[in-house]
């Protein structure tokens, strides 16, 4: 399987784990190029986050491009906005980080630097080198994605897949009461990530990442292995078990990646048209089931529940190698 891995990075738990996993299992999955886009992080700190990872795991020489450092549409002031008039938004993600690039873990910025094309412009030469066979794998807001497709229409139908984590088709959101972060943060990125003429759409949202929590047995088990990988772990979810051993930590991207690894860890699917509310108003940045799907309308395969020991078991496992 060819992958793009699309991310807004982040700190150990989810996107950089999820690179992790996948990172272990290069048998089954050829990763081409990490593309970094603003969601968790700004471009610059995410894609040092990143860098330093594919260098701990001696996996420096797969290429990173820097992408989209704002969404679409959505801003820092139209979020304040969104706030003032329908309450509070419960992570803006780079919305609220100043310019600063801290070194990850360690201290260092990592000697890898990030290529020189930009991230829209090694998706589309991507699915030019290799029709109908790449798989997006979308961790992070679509802004890259719906960039590369804004400029290029005609290579949304020459994609093989799209498997993406954001969303939430029948529960409620994670950032405000409607709508899931990677979605909220441009939710007009993807509304024209979802209506393109991709063949194939896989929808991770909070309907499925909900179920299976990683809690401190999970991360005890794997930090008693001392790795470098481990111990960047430690480093970045240690302290939160530390102040409350009952602590939980969703690792959204994670089960994304188990997924592509072993497709028998989902349990449930089913395939339903979803939309992406667009307006401004107190469900922006939300997806729902639409309630009148027309004929036309395109079907995701949104998955719903997991084998939750088989996913923790592949996390530990991937993840203490
Ligand atoms: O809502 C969860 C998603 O937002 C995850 O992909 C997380 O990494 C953040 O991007
Ligand atoms: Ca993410």
């Amino acid at each position: 399987m060819r992958i793009i891995f699309d991310t807004d990075s982040a700190v150990f738990n989810d996107d950089a784990a999820a690179l992790a996993m996948l990172l272990q299992r290069r048998d089954l999955v050829e990763i081409l190029g990490v593309t970094v886009v603003a969601g968790n992080h700004t471009v610059p700190q995410g894609a040092e986050h990143m860098l330093h990872l594919l260098e701990l795991t001696g996996a420096d020489a797969v290429p990173l491009y820097l992408g989209a450092d704002a969404p679409l549409v959505n801003t820092p002031a139209r979020a304040a906005r969104q706030e003032a008039q329908w309450g509070p938004i419960t992570f803006k993600g780079a919305f609220d980080a100043g310019p600063e690039v801290l070194p990850p873990h360690g201290g260092r910025i990592a000697a890898t630097r990030p290529r020189e094309t930009t991230a829209v412009s090694f998706i589309i030469e991507t699915i030019e080198k290799y029709p109908d066979e790449v798989t997006l794998v979308a961790v992070g807001p679509m802004t890259n994605l719906a960039t590369a497709f804004r400029r290029r229409p005609d290579l949304a139908g020459r994609v093989k897949s799209l498997v993406f984590m954001g969303g939430n088709a029948r529960v409620r959101g994670n950032v405000t009461p409607a709508a899931e972060f990677n979605i909220w943060f441009d939710p007009e990125a993807a509304a024209a990530v979802l209506t393109a003429p991709i063949p194939r759409i896989v929808m991770f949202g909070l309907d499925i990442t909900n179920h299976a929590p990683i809690r401190k047995t999970q991360f005890d088990a794997i930090v008693a292995i001392d790795t470098p990988l481990t111990r960047l772990m430690r480093h970045d979810m240690g302290p939160r078990f530390e102040r409350d051993p009952d602590a939980t930590y969703y690792v959204w991207d994670c089960i994304t990646a188990a997924w592509l690894i072993d497709p028998s860890v989902v349990t449930v699917s089913e395939r339903l048209p979803i939309e992406v509310d667009t307006t401004f108003g107190p469900s922006y940045g939300g997806t729902r089931v639409s309630e009148e799907p027309q004929a036309e309308d395109r079907l995701v395969e949104v998955m719903l529940d997991l084998d939750i020991e088989k996913f923790y078991g592949m996390y530990e496992d991937l993840l203490t190698r």
